[in-house]
């Protein structure tokens, strides 16, 4: 029979089978970063995978490329169009309206798989991790001191080498909309070499044609007004201040900068990395104070970011501490039940050994085999004779001379408590 194989781009990854690991590499990485949600006191949310399309239309944005071209959508058995959810922000903020939590302020962070039916390559898939963080009910200020300095501490903690945080603003309501009057007048004479996308952009929101990846459109934009010109000054002030606020990490301020989701209005940034390739953002983010009543809610001051888990693995050096490891072999013959009492007790006595109990139970030759290959420094041996005279031989399997010796269930409990 011909073997299923798994849709293409889809987040597919075993500790044992991935040649660069990246499962266990997602493992360290969620966990450090598990760590720092909590160092701020953030609290965990957990929203569904699957929300009606629509909810992603009216934030995402129906002129994005995510909804444009990349949303994972279905009908359901009821023919309701739902998708498969392409980032955490729009569930976030359905779960506070929906449950008319907008007049408290949250510090929420999540985890979990993203759905965008991209065109797969390195550091690009169509089924994703992410961890985002989410501030609701924050004003503009300390709320962006907090993102970037927690940015940095990431960066520091995971060890990233060659990072650069890119911050912009997009202003206000009035800058936006002076300056999208610019950049459409601006474009008026090149209108007939754009393409239908393009021309949508211009219309609906400008500020996206900047994100370009036209090389053609690229070119005509050298010229084009900027929007830090119609920026008010309480905008520059703010990216100066957090420019000159973290010393450890590099932080540009980039007038170029939009991001790719409409629900953004303020401060934004993008973290990259040179050890990436070409997909070298590993996270991303911003404020979106009017996502919120988009959603039909009232208006709640937001801003958060989403951490993109395969990319960040990918350059994160952090040193895992290795715990020791041993073999716990029951041979062939030897009662089951009698010995593997032995394993479980010893488990509960330290909890910094990882003891693989071989489940097999063949020959002794075949288990040191195994042991030697999930790299035990110490292999615990119960045959009939041992089991019979309340004895455990013990093989030291790190040093060549593999020395062994017979100790009695008590002596093994002192030296597995002291590994
Ligand atoms: P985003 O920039 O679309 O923002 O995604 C955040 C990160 O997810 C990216 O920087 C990247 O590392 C990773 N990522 C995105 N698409 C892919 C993909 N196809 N394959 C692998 N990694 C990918 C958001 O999603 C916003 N929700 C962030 C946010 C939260 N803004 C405010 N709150």
């Amino acid at each position: 029979m011909d073997k299923i194989r798994s849709l293409t781009g889809m987040a597919d990854y075993s500790e044992k089978s991935e040649k660069d690991n990246v499962a266990a590499k997602l493992f360290h990485v969620e966990n450090s970063l598990k760590e720092i949600f909590k160092t701020f006191n953030i609290n965990e949310i957990r929203t569904p995978a699957l929300e009606r399309t629509s909810l992603f239309q009216r934030s995402v944005g129906d002129f994005s490329d995510i909804v444009n071209k990349e949303l994972y959508s279905f009908n359901d058995k009821n023919d309701r169009s739902i998708t498969l959810r392409p980032e955490g922000t729009a569930g976030v903020i359905r779960h506070i309206v929906e449950n008319n939590l907008e007049s408290y302020s949250n510090k929420f962070w999540y985890m979990g798989p993203m759905w965008r039916y991209e065109r797969p390559q390195k550091g690009r898939y169509r089924q994703f991790n992410q961890a985002g963080i989410e501030y609701l009910g924050y004003e503009e200020g300390l709320a962006e001191l907090e993102l970037i300095s927690i940015v940095c501490l990431i960066i520091e903690k995971l060890n990233i080498k060659n990072s650069v945080i890119k911050i912009n603003h997009l202003g206000n309501e009035s800058t936006k909309a002076e300056f999208a009057e610019a950049i459409k007048n601006y474009f008026e004479p090149y209108k007939s070499s754009l393409d239908e996308i393009d021309i949508d952009r211009l219309e609906s929101n400008p500020l996206r044609l900047l994100d370009t990846k036209n090389k053609d459109l690229q070119k005509v934009l050298r010229n084009a007004p900027l929007l830090t010109d119609f920026l008010p000054k309480s905008s520059i002030d703010l990216l100066n201040h957090i420019k000159a606020s973290f010393q450890n990490v590099e932080i540009e301020i980039d007038p170029t900068l939009v991001r790719g989701l409409d629900y953004y209005n303020g401060f934004v940034f993008e973290a990259i990395s040179n050890d990436l390739g070409a997909q070298s953002s590993f996270l991303g983010g911003g404020r979106y104070d009017n996502l919120s009543s988009q959603l039909g809610g009232k208006i709640m001051n937001s801003i958060g970011m989403a951490i993109g888990l395969e990319r960040i693995s990918e350059i994160s050096n952090i040193e895992t501490d290795e715990k020791n490891r041993a073999s716990f072999i029951i041979l062939a013959g030897v009662d089951h039940t009698k010995a593997y009492k032995m394993a479980h007790e010893l488990r509960s006595l330290n909890e910094n050994v990882i003891l693989e109990t071989h489940l097999h139970c063949s020959s002794l030759k075949a288990e040191l085999r195994r042991a030697n290959k999930c790299k035990s420094q110490m292999a615990f041996i119960i045959g009939e004779e041992e089991l019979k005279n309340n004895k455990i031989l013990i093989k030291d399997l790190k040093n060549e001379s593999n020395e062994q010796k017979n100790v009695s269930y008590d002596e093994l409990i002192k030296i597995y408590k002291n590994l």
